[in-house]
């Protein structure tokens, strides 16, 4: 396994992001701390849930079309970004006929599972995990012919819309005209249908969303009382995502020792810890060509609820 993020690395960027999120005067923190071992495993049940629709979704849509994406590709190296798991790549593996497999993701636990067993269930397709930042590390793939990059299950909407356009800017940078991006996005819909998928009656995306909390205290050493905080969810209609908050339940302070700093919590004070932007084909068609790409295929589920992307290097 290649490893462009050891945990030295991985604390100093913790470091830094708490440091900026928890001064800020609306205080934030980056998804991507939810995911240690226990955040990927929440996340994997998150997926199972009957509210959170997008992994069925975007699953019914592979399943349909794997094949035409072997044949419009004919991608013979598969790179997956934010693969956690790969459940439902396995479909795309399928139907490829590749050379290699090359899933990156900041989760080492998720990411040694994935390719432990599809290494047991594909015998004989070479796999190169890869530990490292998405939005820092892309330079580090490789940099064979035929290459498809596959970004499923929506984590493109946990990106600010800057972040978004230099993260599509940066893919396009690696890609040589005629290779794919395999993109996935949630779609606008009702809030009646959105807001549940984000605040499920079993509890398990609070408990997800307190997961950062947890991932502060072991490797911050800090002294969050986690169930100080409540989960929230809301659709925010203007920016069309839906924002996940921590809300301090009472006055709290809480302290850091690892960046040296003592946070006040008011009651009612939140973070925000995710945006989960939701897209529109007009605007995801519009952002792909701005940083290089033509949308070839545009598939939807049957119910319209989630998107898969065929976007092309140009
Ligand atoms: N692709 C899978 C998992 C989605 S969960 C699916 O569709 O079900 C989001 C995944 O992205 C997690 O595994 C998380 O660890 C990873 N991730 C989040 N931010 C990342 C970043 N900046 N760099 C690499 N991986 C990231
Ligand atoms: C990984 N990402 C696409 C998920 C989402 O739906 O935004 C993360 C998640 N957050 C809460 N539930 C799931």
């Amino acid at each position: 396994m290649k490893v462009l993020l050891d945990p030295a690395d991985q604390e100093d960027a913790l470091r830094a992001d708490v440091v900026a999120g928890l001064t800020a005067t609306r205080k934030w923190l980056p998804p991507k701390w939810f995911y240690d071992t226990r955040g990927s495993e929440l996340f994997e049940e998150i997926t199972e849930l009957p509210e959170y629709y997008p992994t069925r979704a975007e699953r019914s849509i592979l399943e349909t079309r794997a094949g035409e994406v072997a044949r419009l590709t004919g991608a013979r190296t598969l790179i997956e970004l934010g693969s956690g798991y790969s459940t439902k790549t396995r479909l795309l593996l399928d139907a490829l006929d590749l050379e290699s497999f090359v899933p990156m993701d900041v989760s080492p636990s998720a990411l040694t599972a994935a390719a432990d067993q599809i290494g047991v269930d594909f015998p004989g397709l070479p796999v190169h995990p890869v530990v490292g930042d998405i939005t820092r590390h892309l330079g580090a793939l490789p940099d064979t012919p035929g290459r498809l990059v596959a970004f499923l299950g929506g984590t493109i909407g946990n990106f600010e819309p800057a972040e978004r356009a230099r993260f599509f800017a940066d893919v396009r940078g690696v890609l040589r005209p005629g290779e794919h991006l395999l993109l996935g996005t949630d779609l606008v819909k009702s809030p009646p249908v959105l807001v549940p998928a984000y605040d499920d009656a079993a509890g398990v995306t609070a408990e997800f969303n307190k997961n950062v909390l947890r991932v502060l205290n072991h490797h911050l050493d800090a002294d969050f009382d986690v169930d100080g905080f409540a989960h929230v969810a809301l659709w925010d209609a203007d920016d069309e995502w839906i924002e996940m908050r921590l809300r301090a339940r009472w006055p709290m302070r809480v302290t850091i020792p690892a960046v040296g700093l003592v946070v006040s919590f008011a009651t009612g004070e939140e973070i925000r810890t995710e945006v989960s932007a939701k897209f529109r084909r007009e605007g995801v068609e519009k952002e792909l060509a701005e940083a290089g790409f033509a949308l070839d295929q545009w598939w939807t589920d049957p119910e319209g609820r989630f998107a898969l992307s065929l976007a092309r290097a140009v």
